[in-house]
């Protein structure tokens, strides 16, 4: 299958399912798709403990939801090669001195793939403190230089790779400005990790002008400036018009809302704000008296007041709400703090349904920014350059112009 055919195929099974990927469950007591979608509804609702868990972890593995979805096609279209090695020669440890260590194993991972060719200038886009370039550098023994935006990263950075003796340029710039364009060699390879939404797709333009090679993993697609969505490539906006997709920021962010497992008592805090809001979800359309959805400021790690009750007050100050405690009926806590985390089990198994979309949403959105990259003449690669479980945003694009 080609890239072309594959951006079609997903095109159109992301546009046929939007009505059950597009609406949060935690929005919605009663999912829009629920009556039409029976079978589908009942059989998460049944979904047992263990199940839901094997499920959540990979949203692909063997399940009844076959019956209903079209998982085994999705699988197909979003198997891509993994363009990793389990025997790749490790890097000198000392090299990840002051990077994070899962940050480090990425870098390693990343830097293997960055096919420079012999003598390449090389350019990191949006580097922080430049890791990946000081790494770079370091492996091909030439200077590398790097573009980021905070003056306060630029000058960690070079104080890092000076300590180190590593040769490094590393510059403050703006890449969204006019004038970025200019730090990229036409004969040169430009290389970005995780750089976010628009940092990108503005680099992948920039890049298509100039015609240098290109590494990157993309990242947050939803750090846009516009609310809807316009496809990068032609083929990408011809097929989205011809099917009538529209996406928009919030429908983007589905893409990267996998992420690493956090440690046991994190995930739990997290299951028990989760519980914690839709409990007082249920509270506030009872109070109110309107069966909608009322959006929650979130709370920084290890702000959640210590009980139910001391949230809800909370939650219900930010949203002006008055709530009758001191009314003859008062505030069972007890019974909306159960209710709560009814809610949120059927929350997690309705989620399902979104996540087995979600990778199917990422590789559309890479496969449209290497679709611009194939119309502007490169030739192109797309795979995995780590394992999922380094960083689910493993996706890699591999572009030169012959
Ligand atoms: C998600 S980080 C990625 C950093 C690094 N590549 C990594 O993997 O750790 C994005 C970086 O882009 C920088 N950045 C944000 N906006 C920028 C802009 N307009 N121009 C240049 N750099 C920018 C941020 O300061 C940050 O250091």
């Amino acid at each position: 299958m080609t890239y072309a055919e594959r951006f079609q195929r997903l095109t159109a099974l992301l546009t046929e399912w939007q009505p059950l990927w597009r609406p949060l469950p935690f929005h919605h007591r009663q999912m829009p798709w629920a009556s039409r979608h029976s079978g589908l509804y009942r059989y998460l609702m049944l979904l047992d403990e263990a199940n839901w868990i094997r499920l959540e972890r990979d949203p692909f593995a063997t399940s009844g939801i076959g019956t209903w979805l079209p998982v085994a096609e999705l699988t197909e279209l979003t198997q891509l090669p993994s363009r990793h090695a389990a025997d790749e020669s490790a890097l000198p440890n000392r090299w990840g001195d002051h990077i994070g260590g899962r940050k480090w194993q990425q870098l390693e991972a990343f830097v293997h793939r960055v096919e420079a060719k012999p003598g390449q200038a090389m350019l990191e886009w949006c580097a922080g403190k430049g890791h990946l370039a000081r790494t770079l550098s370091r492996l091909h023994g030439s200077e590398v230089t790097a573009l980021e935006w905070q003056a306060e990263l630029c000058e960690q950075g070079r104080q890092l790779a000076e300590r180190q003796g590593v040769a490094l340029k590393l510059i403050q710039q703006d890449v969204i400005a006019p004038d970025a364009g200019r730090w990229l060699d036409p004969q040169g390879h430009v290389v970005a990790l995780h750089a976010c939404g628009d940092l990108h797709t503005r680099l992948l333009q920039r890049a298509a002008e100039t015609g240098c090679d290109i590494t990157l993993a993309p990242c947050c697609y939803q750090r846009t400036a516009a609310d809807h969505y316009r496809p990068l490539s032609q083929l990408g906006r011809r097929l989205a018009e011809s099917h009538d997709l529209q996406l928009e920021r919030d429908d983007l962010a589905l893409a990267v809302q996998e992420t690493v497992t956090a440690s046991a008592a994190v995930s739990r805090q997290r299951e028990r704000a989760n519980a914690w809001r839709l409990g007082f979800d249920l509270l506030q359309r009872d109070v109110r008296d309107c069966d909608r959805y009322l959006p929650v400021p979130s709370l920084a790690y290890g702000r959640m007041p210590a009980s139910f009750a001391d949230f809800c007050r909370w939650a219900a100050q930010q949203k002006g709400l008055s709530l009758p405690e001191s009314t003859n009926k008062g505030i069972e806590w007890e019974e909306w703090e159960a209710a709560g985390w009814r809610r949120l089990a059927e929350v997690q198994r309705l989620e399902l349904v979104r996540h087995l979309f979600r990778r199917p949403l990422e590789v559309w959105l890479v496969l449209d920014r290497l679709m611009l990259l194939e119309e502007a003449g490169y030739r192109v690669r797309l795979g995995t350059f780590c394992e999922r479980e380094l960083t689910p945003r493993n996706l890699l694009i591999q572009a030169t112009r012959p």
